[in-house]
């Protein structure tokens, strides 16, 4: 099992006002359907993670929610609005920001201009403010605010991609894999600060795993996805203690 001391755990689960609600959602690349018929339920103030294996359709329901691939049947709720059909910019400027899989920080920009391309559809009043918060909670990002994004290394990407995304004062945070391919430590430095923002800010966050245990201890509740149909839910706690979730995902302890 993990060396990693037992962490706190997220703050307790929020009253339920549902803020984003996915219902009998199809999807298809061409004649591939990705996915089958998937329910999720998003509560204000909670963490909700979709876990699964590679290929499960976890970054497909993500790009889904945000309209781009289109979803061929079912329907998406925000806030009690129908946004299953609008265009991705609409639905983007809903207080809905994205950190999607493999970062994509630009990389000729520096860590200013990327940070500020995240705030182009706020309030430029807002701007000193949200950007003290994005460095007080990376501080490695203020160090290295005039170099290029493309130059940094793996986690300081994904922390621009993250800070990125908070610039646009989301209340609902969509994040594809934040962990991948970064060193445990890392992986802890940036699950903490979802924590807090979820616990201090109530931000709401939407987390797509393949990193079962730490997203797992973390979330508020979770989704297990298999071949597009989600075959399990439940809180963090109860999904990292079934057999299956165990023997599927957490093989050889924490990964
Ligand atoms: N643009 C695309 N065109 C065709 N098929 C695609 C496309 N994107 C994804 N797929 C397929 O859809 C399925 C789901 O892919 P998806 O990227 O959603 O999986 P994932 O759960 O995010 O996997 P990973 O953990 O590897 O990121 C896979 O079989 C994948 O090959
Ligand atoms: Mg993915």
């Amino acid at each position: 099992m993990s060396a990693l001391p037992a962490s706190t755990p997220s703050a307790p689960a929020p009253a339920r006002v549902p803020l984003l609600t996915v219902r009998g959602l199809d999807t298809f690349y061409g004649k591939i359907q990705a996915l089958r018929g998937v329910d999720i339920d998003v509560n204000e103030g909670e963490i909700v993670t979709i876990i699964g294996a590679n290929g499960a359709g976890k970054s497909t329901l993500m790009m889904t929610i945000c309209g781009n691939p289109r979803a061929a049947k079912g329907q998406i709720t925000y806030r009690g609005e129908d946004i299953t059909r609008l265009p991705t910019h609409d639905i983007m400027s809903k207080d809905i920001a994205q950190s999607p899989e493999g970062r994509r920080v630009f990389p000729r920009m520096t860590v200013m201009e990327n940070l500020q391309m995240g705030a182009v559809l706020t309030d430029p009043v807002h701007f000193d403010d949200d950007l003290k918060r994005v460095f007080s909670l990376f501080p490695r990002l203020k160090e290295r605010a005039g170099q290029r994004g493309g130059t940094l290394s793996g986690g300081e990407q994904q922390m621009l991609a993250i800070g990125r995304a908070l610039m646009s004062r989301p209340r609902l945070l969509l994040l594809d894999e934040p962990s991948l391919g970064l060193a445990p430590l890392i992986v802890k430095q940036i699950f903490d600060v979802i924590r807090e923002l979820n616990r201090n800010e109530g931000l709401t966050v939407f987390l797509v795993e393949q990193n079962a245990f730490h997203a797992l201890r973390l979330a508020h509740r979770g989704y297990v996805m298999v071949n597009g149909v989600i075959t399990m839910t439940g809180t963090g706690r109860e999904l990292l203690a079934r057999k299956e979730v165990r023997s599927a995902y957490l093989e050889g302890g924490a990964h």
